[in-house]
């Protein structure tokens, strides 16, 4: 049984986040494997198709990250919108943390993946991200929307890398700094 069965109308669940992350290693053209944190969730089954690179190469993605944001998008309790989303990041001690949208009956009291992802990571003790990898439905991949970026920057520098992928195999990489540049942050503050 599946961690995840609670949201209503979740599509069919077709492969397992473990599976995801054998098939992107096995497309990385490096040789070098990438590090499997014992924490992350990636046995949960999820719904995704063999990840084809789009418009960067798959040898630059970190695969278990992405197996972990694809694998607690499953999680997401989204009975409202029906739009799952699910986040991974990297911290700077090598932790990997993940987190699902969370929806509330008053919508504005809804939170989105990659805060749920971040606020995982700073209550285990983190607070410096390396990484993030988000996973949505989405053609083009969807990027975070702005008060998350925000909450990244809070956390990241302008050249965090940030891996955007959809259900059915397509990234696009970009930065923190690209998505938003001149990041308001704690140093301007008197
Ligand atoms: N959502 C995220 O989880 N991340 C974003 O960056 C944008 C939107 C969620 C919030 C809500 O549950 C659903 O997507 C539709 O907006």
């Amino acid at each position: 049984m599946s961690d995840c069965e609670h949201p209503p109308k979740k599509p069919p669940l077709a492969k397992r986040g473990s599976d995801l992350l054998a098939e992107i290693e096995a497309t990385r053209s490096d040789a070098s494997p990438a590090p499997v944190p014992a924490a992350v969730p990636v046995s949960v089954p999820v719904a995704v198709p063999v990840p084809v690179p789009v418009s960067v190469p798959v040898a630059s993605t970190d695969g278990a990250l992405l197996a972990a944001a694809t694998a607690v998008r499953a999680c997401a309790h989204a009975p409202y919108s029906h739009y799952q989303v699910g986040a991974a990041v990297r911290t700077d001690d090598g932790r990997l943390f993940s987190g699902a949208n969370v929806e509330n009956a008053s919508y504005g009291l809804s939170v989105c993946a990659e805060r749920s992802a971040v606020v995982a990571a700073v209550s285990a003790g983190a607070h410096r991200l390396t990484a993030v990898a988000v996973v949505t439905s989405s053609s083009p991949p969807a990027a975070p929307c702005g008060v998350c970026r925000q909450t990244l920057a809070e956390f990241g520098g302008d050249d965090l890398p940030i891996t955007l992928a959809n259900d059915r195999g397509e990234i696009v990489r970009a930065t923190l700094g690209e998505l938003l540049p001149r990041a308001f942050r704690g140093d301007v503050l008197p």
